[in-house]
């Protein structure tokens, strides 16, 4: 089967005289099953029609924010939907924009609000393309986590001769292809993660809880469903969403609903990350009514809430599995050691010492502790990126 089948692709055209070759490339795209969706700069549809775009494209192509029923071309959801979003052919005007953030188009809006990988093939001539900016904006889009088709060589519009011809529609599937097959280096495998707090109750109002905004595991969740995992989210209260992603949620409070959830999808699954924080302990007793505020004092007896990690760890049966740990004094030994005690594989390591790694902020800073390996340590980056991380890791172990 095509690794393109039902692949979402958003094919954006800016104004390059390339544009005549998108055409072939969305041929293609369609015949190897993807879902194929057009959007253009206002300039670009001087190069192609719209007509001939939403003929090839099955579908209804956009070049203004604004329709001419009054509604507007909603961006955010162009860029929600597509699993890449292509940029073919990308002129250097487009590509300053994306640099510096402007945006003063559809193509651009949906760009900057994109959550999806983007990929680019440039196109220009030759002085255009070796000038220093547009060589540096090119350093610097890649930066920002695009990935550049480099322009060939070869005769160009202006007569020159030389690198800046945009990349031929086969080469550019096979390029596609060779990214959609090494990035779904999980499919086929069945992924169980937990994320966010526990809440323990005291009384049906009140309960003990914790900071963790669940980010982290969500991200998890997201991160490998879009390796091609299947994948089960067991999630404490938070307010994360995966809404528009083939994941199975299963929402809990307290430790002892998340250890059910657990275990009884654990024998279905290959790997199993606890991101969740679990509350270490509960009250022994649950008040029937509101607990009344008369007395001074009041003391609330908690017993100890059962180790998840631990117990899916002494299960174990093959299962890569991984736990998280944060340590505010010997970070590395004490990571070891649980990563015996637990019996598990991988432990992520976070120290609080550190002001871009944590609960409820949108960095973290990693090692990785394993028996077999040094630890190795990552630098401070988006937990989305955390989440890639771990991911290509544990792929990588498995595979
Ligand atoms: O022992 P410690 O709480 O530092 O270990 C953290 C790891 O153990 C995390 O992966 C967390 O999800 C997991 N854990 C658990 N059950 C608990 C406490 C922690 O699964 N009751």
């Amino acid at each position: 089967m095509s690794v393109f089948k039902d692949k979402k692709i958003l094919v954006a055209i800016t104004a390059g005289i390339a544009a005549y070759k998108t055409t072939f490339l969305i041929r293609l795209l369609i015949k190897e099953g993807a879902e194929v969706k057009v959007i253009l700069t206002p300039d670009a549809t001087a190069f192609v029609s719209p007509l001939t775009l939403s003929t090839l494209s099955k579908n209804t192509i956009a070049y203004e924010f604004n329709k001419a029923d009054g509604t507007w071309n909603n961006h955010v959801e162009y860029g929600l939907w597509a699993d890449i979003m292509l940029i073919a052919p990308l002129t250097a005007r487009t590509l300053s924009s994306m640099a510096t953030g402007y945006c003063d188009n559809l193509v651009l809006g949906t760009y900057l609000s994109a959550k999806c990988p983007v990929i680019v093939a440039p196109a220009m001539d030759l002085d255009m393309y070796q000038h220093p900016t547009t060589q540096r904006n090119l350093e610097l889009i890649q930066t920002y986590g695009n990935i550049i088709i480099p322009a060939t060589s070869g005769e160009l519009a202006s007569g020159l001769s030389g690198q800046g011809r945009m990349e031929e529609p086969e080469n550019i599937v096979e390029f596609l292809r060779a990214y959609l097959s090494s990035s779904l280096k999980l499919q086929g495998k069945k992924l169980l993660i937990s994320a966010g707090p526990t809440y323990e109750s005291i009384d049906p109002v009140r309960f003990i809880g914790n900071h963790s905004s669940g980010k982290m595991g969500f991200e998890l969740a997201k991160a490998a469903s879009n390796m091609g995992a299947e994948v089960i989210l067991v999630s404490g209260p938070s307010s994360q969403s995966v809404e528009g992603f083939p994941i199975q949620r299963i929402d809990v409070t307290s430790a002892l609903e998340m250890l059910d959830a657990m275990q009884n999808n654990f024998d279905e699954s290959d790997v199993v990350i606890m991101s969740a924080a679990v509350s270490d302990y509960r009250p022994q007793d649950i008040a029937d009514q509101k607990i009344k505020k008369d007395l001074d004092e009041m003391t609330i007896k908690l017993v100890k809430n059962p180790d998840i990690l631990h117990t899916l760890g002494h299960i174990k049966r093959k299962k890569f599995i991984v736990g998280f740990a944060l340590e505010t004094q010997n970070a590395i030994e004490n990571a070891k050691s649980k990563l015996k005690r637990k019996n598990v594989d991988l432990i992520v390591l976070n120290t609080l010492e550190d002001a871009e790694a944590g609960f409820g902020k949108d960095t973290n800073k990693v090692t990785f502790i394993t028996q077999e390996d040094q630890p190795q340590q990552f630098a401070a980056k988006s937990k989305e990126g955390v989440a890639k991380d771990i991911l290509n890791y544990i792929a990588e172990k498995i595979n």
